[in-house]
This record gives structure tokens, C-alpha cells and sequence, in this order.
């Protein structure tokens, strides 16, 4: 295609024809480069891979992994592929998988292997961008010669250093286009330099190329002599890769599971995530803190001297210490911090937004924990990189926010360990993955507050007022009954000499909560509080009776969560709207429907009936009379 390649040292050995097994061995042993491609979409991205690809001479439709275990894949190899064709192919594929995810393409040459992740450009996939980026060394930022440096170009390098994307390549594409002009290329180097200057990059590598015409890709362009900086395939074979510089840390492990085939061996199994291991090192359990040393390096192949990071392992330790799933064995002198609450940068990837004080399940490396994001400090314009005054983050939207779990995590910042400061959340009822995080440190009240333990506990109350504590959860629409079911539970409850205590969504709006509104935000730090009331008075030995709409599963699940197994009685008070706006009784309906009223629950403010209540109290069927009657008979029967 085209005449300034020329072969080199990249190029595929001939050895693959011969001797399958010898080019597998060698490619075992390569270093693996994995780098993302980010620029608009006409700025040449699927060119550039393709001539990648092309010039690499090899293709591998899939995964890198599966060649190793596949040979007959490595049957594409040495065909001629017309280059205009590959291009063409791999833009339509991105076009068809651009709302999906991420395109990984993988290819290799004699010294290095290599994952291209392919992002789309467009703001609306700042998400997929991210998906990629959080695993790359590498970021290849184009840029179009004719139109500099844009919009996109700073976003996407914001993107990638946020994403702790150690190694950025400038690469001014389509030097063709303008004639090979240097003037034009140092402007938009000098361009991008104050720019990344401002964002705290610290270097980058610029370079002028043409994906299409292939200069500076493979080898040296004659149409640039004023350049004298290698080509990108050959920085691509010669920077250095993630798993190179996390030896030089610590030594950690995050336990994925524990190996018991036997009662003579209990091994520890999991990734190392930095720093290296010996028989004989003294190490140190987290978030315990136990101490112990490594016993034996176990793998499939036998016992190892010593593994690195970047490799599976399997440790046993010279003592019999409480170590389990989510644990990290770590250097016992050097170990990582705990922690539950932190300051991060949380970027949003899901349709609904952020509620702050809703509970999410957030992963970091083998650990899985309950967390709340509170109201972020700032949210970040990611194109101007200014701090913006946020309620809450949006689909793609990035911010800074304390998370807090609800037990310690070990962890390291994000800038340090990529394994140990990056996490994600997860939605606790649908499963999704809603953000990606990146904590930056931890702080300082969640170490210096501790849980003080009390002589007189839970149990010393609950047997002084002679009873089980409990709370009965009342949900259901405004004007569904459940005030006034409530208040004769609670009369009954006392004529029987049982210690309770009511407490009132109306009520206690008046007070603790009078702060709160009726965004989804505010009813949801509603709950929490209420939570948390209901608990305490719970550990005070009271039979605790809400009644509060608390419209969302989520946070009805979080506060069944916060109690004793059992202790927590859903009530559905289940009045139909149409027969709650009937009744009316606040007439806060009528001022709902003509607009006076904004999010009111059931109108323009959703409702999530209990999918499982422990009571369901048809109001329709029974009066509020019998309908107590019936909730105290199932709990005192
Ligand atoms: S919750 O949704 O956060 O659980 P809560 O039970 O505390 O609500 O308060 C509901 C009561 O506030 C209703 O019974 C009603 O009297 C009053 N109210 C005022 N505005 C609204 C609104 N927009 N939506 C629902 N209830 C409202």
C-alpha cells in the first residue's frame, strides 16, 4: 500500500509457519501493551488501527488468549488482507458496537502483544471511554493536523490522566493532508503542551503521522526529517507496561478464594497487584491486621521462589490466621490503609441518576461492601474541566464526593494502585454497574471515630421492658391509612404493656427532618435518618412503628438490612391511588393534579409497591380497626 514501510524489526517471524509451538512459547513470554485510541470520529481512528493491524501483519479476530489456546486461529496470518478493505470492516464494526461498549482488537508483533481499545469520541460515551481507559497504559490522543487541538481532544486527555493513563502519545494525524507542514505540526504541539500543563500532565509523546499513507507508524517518514522522535509502533513496542512499574511497589494480594482441597492445605488464591513475594516474607492480613509469613508460593506448575505482580498464585502461611475473600495479604511492614469513608471521583454511567444516601454495593478488587455517595463537592464540565455546583451526577457525568461504606475496605489511592483505588458501584436491585470510582484518600474522621462498646447492651434493654424489639415498617401512598392504622397499633400495643414508639413521616418533618423535601434525593436521606432512628431505638429494647411513604424499595431494603434478621415487618398499607385521591383527606391531591404541588408521590413522583411484604393490608376489604387488629395478632400471636 504504501511505499515508505519497510520491513523491520516488528514484523512477524517466519517461524509461525514451521513451528507453531515454538512461536507459542514466544508469544507467552511477550509483554503485553493494552492502549486506548481516542479522537472524533473523523480524526482517522479506524485508519490508524487498521494500519496497526495491517502493518503488524497480523489479525486476530479475537481474543489474544484464545490464540495461545487455538492454533488453527493463527491461520489468518500471513494472508494479504487489502488494507482499504480492513479499514472499512473495522469502521462498520465500530458502528454497529458504538452504543454497546468497547471495541477491543488485539495483534502482536515479534517483540510485544498488544490490545487496542477502540472508544467512540462523542460525550454521550464518556462511560465507554472510561471502561476502556481504566485498564490502559497507554493513550494514543489523535488529532486532525487541519483542525488542532478541539473540544474532544481535551476531554478525552482529561479522561485518560483521571484514569491514571501513565504514557499519552500527541499523535497529529493526516500530515498529509497538510503537506507535511512543521510549522503547523509545533503549533499544535505547543497548543496541546499549555493545555496539558493546566490538567497536571506531566508529559506526553508527540509525533506527526498519517494512518492512511502510514507515516511514522512503522518506520521513519522521509516526507518529516525535521522529526526525529521514534515511530509510534516502535514507542508502542518500547514504553513501559503497568505490570513493569507495580513490581517496584509493596507486595499485595487480594484474596479471591480460599483453597481448600484437604485439611493438610488451605491456600490463598488471587492476582498479585503489586510488589513481589518470597517463601519466608512476613506478611500482614487486612483489614485484621493479623500478621503471619508465606509459607509456599503454589501454582499449577509447581512451588515458585518467589511471583511478581501480574501473576496467579496461590499462598499458604506458616500460621492457621483468619483469611477469606476480600482479605489482602500485603507486605507485613508496607502495609495498605483501611478505611470507610472516603473522598473520589465518581464517573456516572447509568440512565438514572446518583442518589446521594441510597445504598450501592461497591466492588473494589475481591472486597464487596455497602456504600452511600453523599451530594457530590463538584461536579466537572468535561470539556472545560471547570468545577460546577452539583445535587447529583447524570449519565456520564463525573464529580467528587464522600463514599462511605458500611465496613472498613483496605484500598490504596487510585494514583497508586489502579487495583486497590478503583472501584465500582452496583445497583443492589438490578444488578447494573451505575458508576466507576476512583478514590483519592481516606478520611480522617473514619479513623479517628470508633465504635465504643457499651456495658449495657441491646439485649440488657430488651429483657428490662420484657420484650423482642421489632419495627413495624409501614409504606404505602399519601392518604393510604397508614397514619391512622399506625396510632391504634401503637394503642393496642400499650394496653398489652409493650414499650413502643411512633414515629410519623408529618411529624417528624416538623423536626429532625425539616431540612427535606420531596426530590427522590431528600426522600431518600429521609429514610435514612429514619433508619437510623429506628435502630437506635431498637437497641434501646422499643417496638418502633414508622409510617412513612418511603416510595423506594432500595431504601426500605437498606433499612431491613440495618436490623436484626427478623426484626424488621414490612407493612404495605395498600390503598390504590385512585382510592387514596378519592378520600383525599390532606386535599393535597386536588393541589397535586392543578399543578400546585410538584413531585408528589403517585402523580409525578413514582411509588415502588413492596414486592414481598411480610403484612399486606387491603384498605378497600377491611377497616383500619380490623386492619390493626390483624397486624397485631401476627406479631404478638
Ligand atoms: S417520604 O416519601 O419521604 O417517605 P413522608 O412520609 O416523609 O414521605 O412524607 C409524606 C407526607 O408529606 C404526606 O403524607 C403528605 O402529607 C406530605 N407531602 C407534602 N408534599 C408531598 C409530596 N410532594 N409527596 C408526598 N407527600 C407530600
Amino acid at each position: 500500500m504504501s511505499d515508505i514501510v519497510t520491513p523491520s524489526a516488528y514484523e512477524v517471524d517466519t517461524l509461525v509457519a514451521e513451528d507453531i509451538d515454538a512461536y507459542l512459547v514466544q508469544h507467552q513470554h511477550k509483554s503485553m501493551l493494552r492502549f486506548i485510541t481516542c479522537g472524533s470520529v473523523d480524526d482517522g481512528k479506524s485508519t490508524l488501527i487498521g494500519r496497526l493491524l495491517y502493518d503488524s501483519k497480523m489479525i486476530f479476530e479475537d481474543q489474544l488468549a484464545a490464540l495461545e489456546a487455538d492454533s488453527r486461529r493463527v491461520g489468518t496470518q500471513g494472508q494479504e488482507i487489502d488494507f482499504a478493505l480492513l479499514v472499512d470492516g473495522l469502521a462498520a464494526e465500530r458502528e454497529q458496537g458504538i452504543t454497546i461498549d468497547v471495541a477491543y482488537r488485539f495483534f502482536a508483533t515479534s517483540t510485544r502483544k498488544f490490545i487496542v481499545a477502540d472508544t467512540p469520541g462523542h460525550e454521550q460515551y464518556t462511560r465507554n471511554m472510561v471502561t476502556g481507559a481504566s485498564t490502559a497504559d497507554l493513550a494514543v490522543i489523535l488529532i486532525d493536523a487541519r483542525k488542532g487541538v478541539l473540544t474532544q481532544t481535551r476531554r478525552h486527555s482529561y479522561l485518560a490522566h483521571l484514569l491514571g493513563i501513565r504514557h499519552l502519545v500527541l499523535a497529529v494525524n493526516k500530515m498529509d493532508l497538510i503537506g507535511y507542514d512543521r510549522a503547523r505540526y509545533e503549533e499544535i504541539v505547543a497548543d496541546y503542551t499549555a493545555f496539558a500543563q493546566s490538567i497536571g500532565i506531566a508529559g506526553f509523546t508527540p509525533m506527526p503521522i498519517s494512518g492512511f499513507k502510514g507515516d511514522n507508524i512503522t518506520s521513519a517518514s522521509v516526507n518529516t526529517p525535521w522529526y526525529d522522535g521514534p515511530t509510534l509502533m516502535a514507542h508502542l513496542e518500547t514504553v513501559e507496561v503497568a505490570g513493569q512499574a507495580d513490581r517496584a511497589r509493596p507486595f499485595r494480594m487480594p484474596v479471591q478464594w480460599v483453597n481448600r482441597p484437604n485439611l493438610d492445605f488451605r491456600g490463598f488464591a488471587g492476582l498479585i497487584a503489586g510488589g513481589t513475594v518470597r517463601p519466608g516474607d512476613a506478611v500482614r492480613i487486612l483489614p485484621s491486621g493479623r500478621t503471619s509469613s508465606v509459607a509456599r508460593i503454589v501454582t499449577l506448575d509447581g512451588d515458585l521462589d518467589a511471583a511478581v505482580a501480574g501473576q496467579s498464585v496461590t499462598l499458604t502461611l506458616a500460621d492457621e490466621v483468619d483469611c477469606s475473600r476480600g482479605d489482602v495479604i500485603a507486605a507485613a511492614d508496607a502495609p495498605p490503609e483501611v478505611a470507610d469513608q472516603f473522598e473520589a471521583t465518581i464517573v456516572w454511567m447509568a440512565d438514572e441518576p446518583l442518589l446521594p444516601g441510597r445504598a450501592y454495593w461497591l466492588k473494589l478488587a475481591t472486597q464487596t461492601v455497602s456504600a452511600t455517595v453523599q451530594e457530590p463537592k463538584y461536579a466537572v464540565n468535561v470539556n472545560t474541566m471547570e468545577h460546577l455546583a452539583a445535587k447529583t451526577l447524570e449519565l456520564n457525568g463525573i464529580g467528587v464526593a464522600t463514599v462511605a461504606t458500611d465496613r472498613p475496605i483496605v484500598f490504596a489511592p487510585y494514583a497508586e494502585s489502579r487495583t486497590l483505588g478503583g472501584f465500582i458501584l452496583v445497583d443492589k436491585l438490578t444488578n447494573a454497574t451505575v458508576a466507576a470510582g476512583l478514590l483519592h484518600f481516606s478520611l480522617r474522621r473514619s479513623q479517628n471515630v470508633h465504635w465504643q462498646a457499651l456495658d449495657v447492651d441491646r439485649e440488657t434493654h430488651a429483657d428490662l421492658k420484657n420484650q423482642k424489639p421489632a419495627v413495624l415498617w409501614f409504606t404505602g401512598l399519601s392518604g393510604a391509612g397508614k397514619s391512622t392504622i399506625a396510632n391504634l397499633v401503637e394503642k393496642k400495643l400499650v394496653r398489652m404493656n409493650r414499650h413502643t414508639f411512633l414515629l410519623d413521616g408529618d411529624n417528624v418533618r416538623h423536626g429532625l427532618n425539616k431540612d427535606l423535601g420531596f426530590t427522590d434525593a431528600d426522600r431518600v436521606e429521609n429514610i435514612r435518618r429514619v433508619g437510623e432512628v429506628a435502630k437506635l431505638m431498637t437497641d434501646a429494647g422499643l417496638i418502633v412503628i414508622t409510617a412513612f411513604i418511603s416510595p423506594f424499595r432500595a431504601e426500605r431494603g437498606m433499612v431491613r438490612a440495618m436490623m436484626q434478621p427478623g426484626e424488621f415487618i414490612e407493612i404495605h398499607i395498600d390503598t390504590p391511588l385512585a382510592e387514596a385521591e378519592r378520600r383525599d383527606v390532606k386535599g393535597l391531591y386536588k393541589k397535586a393534579r392543578a399543578g400546585a404541588l410538584a413531585n408528589f408521590t403517585g402523580i409525578d413522583s413514582p411509588y415502588e409497591a413492596p414486592e414481598d411484604p411480610e403484612i399486606r393490608i387491603d384498605t378497600t376489604a377491611m377497616t383500619p380497626e380490623q386492619a390493626a387488629d390483624a397486624i397485631v395478632a401476627r406479631l404478638i400471636p
